[in-house]
C-alpha cells in the first residue's frame, strides 16, 4: 500500500499530539493545522518535529483555525489528505458557558467548514468527528451509540450539531465521515485547566512542598476516565472499516472526581481532606452529573479494547507530574508506559 497522508486539526492539543504519534508510526504523511499564537503552541508535539528541508520529513504544519473557511478549503486542496481527523475545538466545557458564541463557531460549524470543503473539492477522502459523551449530557448511564442527546452546556450543544451535520453530509453526499463518541480520556498531556490533570499536578506539587491548597468545585460529578493514548488507535480503526459508522469509546467503568481526587493524594502518602478545599467558582450553571460509556460495538467491530483504568491513571499522571518537579531525581518515580504504537521520543 502506497503511503496515506492525513490532515489533523487539532494536532497541538492532547489528541493531536497522540494520534500525530499513532500516524507517523504507522508511516503516514501528516500534516497538522496550528493556530498562530504569540508564543509557540507546539510543545506536546515538540519531539516530532522534522526539519521540513529534510528529505524524510512526515509531519508538516499550517497556519489555520476553522473559523476561516477560505483557509480550511484551501488547505484541503493543497494536502490531498486521504484521512482528515477533526479534533480542533474549543474543548473546555465550563469556559463554554462564558464564550457560547465561539464555542459555537469552532465546535459546530467548524466541522461543516471542513465537510463542506471535502464536498466542494471533491476530496475522496475520509473524516473523522471528535464527538464526545459530554453530548450525551442529562441522559442516564449507560450511553451507546442509540443512547439520547440530552446536551447540559453551549460546548455539548455545539457537539451535538457536529455529530448531526457529520451524519448529514454521510446521508447525503455519501461521504465516509464517521463520530467517535469518546468518553473522558486524559494523560500527562491533558490541558492543566481539567480537573484530572489539574488534581494531578497540585497532588505532586504538594508532595514537593510547592503547594498547600488545591481547590475544586463538584466533587460528586462520574465520569469515566480513559487513557488518551490508547484512544487515538480507536480513531484511527474507525476509518479503516468498509463502510462508515459512529462508536463509542470507553472504559465502562464510573468514579467520581472526589475518588479520582483520592487515588491520587494516596499516591503520593497524602490524605486529600487536608489540603481541597471548595470553591464555587469551578461550578458550572448545568452539570452532567453521569458518564459511563459501553463501548461494546467498538470491541466487537473495531477491536478495541483499553487497558489502562481510572486508578492507574490517576497513578500515571501524578507519577509524570511528580517526574517533572523532581528532574534528574526523580529517575527513582515510575515512567510512563508507552503505548505499543508510540515513537521513541526524538
Ligand atoms: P484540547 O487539548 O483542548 O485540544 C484542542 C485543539 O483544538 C488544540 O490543538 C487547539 O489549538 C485547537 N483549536 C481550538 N480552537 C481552534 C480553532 N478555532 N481553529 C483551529 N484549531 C483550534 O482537546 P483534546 O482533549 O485533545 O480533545 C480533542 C478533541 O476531542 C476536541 O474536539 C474535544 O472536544 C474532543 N473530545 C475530547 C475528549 C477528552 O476527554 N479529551 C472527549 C471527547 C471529545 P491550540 O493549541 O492553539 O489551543
Ligand atoms: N475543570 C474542572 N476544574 N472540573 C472540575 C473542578 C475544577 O476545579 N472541580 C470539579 N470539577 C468537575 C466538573 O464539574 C466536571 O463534573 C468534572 O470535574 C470533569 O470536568 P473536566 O475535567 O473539565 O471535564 P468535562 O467532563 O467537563 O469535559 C471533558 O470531557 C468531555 C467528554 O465527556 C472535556 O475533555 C470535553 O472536551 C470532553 O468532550
Amino acid at each position: 500500500m502506497t503511503a496515506r497522508t492525513a490532515l489533523i486539526t487539532g494536532i497541538t492539543g492532547q489528541d493531536g499530539s497522540y494520534l500525530a504519534e499513532l500516524l507517523v508510526a504507522k508511516g503516514y504523511t501528516v500534516h497538522g493545522i496550528v493556530r498562530r499564537a504569540s508564543t509557540f503552541t507546539t510543545g506536546r508535539i515538540e519531539h516530532l518535529y522534522q526539519d521540513p528541508h529534510d528529505a524524510d520529513t512526515r509531519l508538516f504544519l499550517h497556519y489555520g483555525d476553522l473559523t476561516d473557511a477560505s483557509r480550511v478549503a484551501g488547505l484541503l486542496e493543497r494536502v490531498q489528505p486521504d484521512e482528515v481527523y477533526n479534533l480542533a475545538a474549543q474543548s473546555h466545557v465550563r469556559v463554554s458557558f462564558d464564550e457560547p458564541l465561539f464555542t459555537a463557531d469552532t465546535t459546530a460549524l467548524g466541522t461543516t467548514r471542513l465537510l463542506e470543503g471535502i464536498r466542494t473539492t471533491g476530496l475522496p477522502c475520509r473524516f473523522y468527528q471528535a464527538s464526545s459523551s459530554e453530548m450525551f449530557g442529562a441522559s442516564p448511564p449507560p450511553q451507546h451509540e442509540r443512547t439520547e442527546f440530552h446536551p447540559r452546556s453551549p460546548y455539548g450543544v455545539a457537539k451535538v450539531y457536529a455529530y448531526w451535520i457529520t451524519r448529514n453530509y454521510r446521508e447525503a453526499y455519501g461521504l465516509y465521515a464517521v463520530n467517535g463518541i469518546l468518553f473522558n480520556h486524559e494523560s500527562p498531556r491533558r490541558g492543566p485547566t481539567f480537573v484530572t490533570r489539574k488534581v494531578a499536578m497540585a497532588a505532586a506539587r504538594i508532595k514537593a512542598g510547592l503547594q498547600d491548597t488545591l481547590y475544586l468545585g463538584n466533587l460528586e460529578a462520574r465520569r469515566d476516565w480513559g487513557y488518551a493514548a490508547e484512544y487515538v488507535d480507536a480513531m484511527w480503526r474507525m476509518l479503516q472499516q468498509d463502510e462508515p459508522d459512529d462508536y463509542v469509546v470507553a472504559t465502562g467503568t464510573s468514579y467520581s472526581v472526589q475518588d479520582f481526587v483520592e487515588h491520587c493524594f494516596a499516591h503520593v502518602g497524602l490524605d486529600w481532606r487536608d489540603h481541597v478545599r471548595f470553591d464555587e467558582r469551578y461550578l458550572r450553571p448545568a452539570e452532567v452529573d453521569d458518564l459511563v460509556g459501553d463501548a461494546s460495538k467498538a470491541a466487537r467491530v473495531l477491536g478495541w479494547q483499553p487497558t489502562v483504568l481510572t486508578p492507574e491513571l490517576a497513578g500515571l499522571m501524578t507519577d509524570a507530574e511528580l517526574r517533572q518537579l523532581l528532574g534528574s531525581d526523580g529517575a527513582a518515580v515510575p515512567a510512563v508506559p508507552a503505548p505499543a504504537h508510540t515513537l521513541a521520543p526524538r
